[in-house]
């Protein structure tokens, strides 16, 4: 449950906001936009892990069970989750920090108690 948190934290407030990227031949986009050869491309993550189009409605809430059943968070599109990059520059520590907050996660987990506010 700690790593649904920290995805859920990753896609509202990504620590590294953009991707960059240079294409390495003419990209395409449709049938009358190139992308010419050694274009600079700024990928905006914030931007992709914002759209209501890609998340539905609740893009802007902060639950973390979107990741139980998928670990793009239900995103329609598995390249538009993209906290730690993806493909062959895809962040090298990105195993090692999700074990990280597991690590950090369990001790903590295991002393909270929860009691209901009519307890209290
Ligand atoms: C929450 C923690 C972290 C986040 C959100 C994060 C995110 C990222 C992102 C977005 C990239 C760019 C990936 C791309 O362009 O596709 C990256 C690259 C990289 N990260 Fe991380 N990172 C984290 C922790 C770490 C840690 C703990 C290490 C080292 C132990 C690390 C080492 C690297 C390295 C070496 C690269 C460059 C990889 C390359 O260009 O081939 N990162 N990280």
């Amino acid at each position: 449950m700690i790593t649904w948190v920290m995805n859920e934290v990753l896609r509202l407030y990504p620590s590294a906001p953009n991707l960059l990227r240079q294409t390495r031949e003419d990209i395409w986009v449709g049938d009358k936009t190139v992308i010419p050869h050694g274009t600079n491309i700024w990928i905006d993550a914030v931007g992709m892990h914002h759209d209501r189009a890609l998340w539905g409605v609740d893009v802007d809430e902060f639950r973390p069970e979107r990741f139980k059943d998928s670990p793009y968070g239900g995103c329609t599109h598995r390249m538009a989750y993209v906290p730690f990059g993806s493909g062959g520059r895809v962040c090298v520590g990105k195993n090692l920090s999700l074990l990280g907050v597991q690590g950090c996660g369990v001790p903590h987990t295991q002393k909270v108690l929860i009691v209901p506010l009519s307890k209290l």
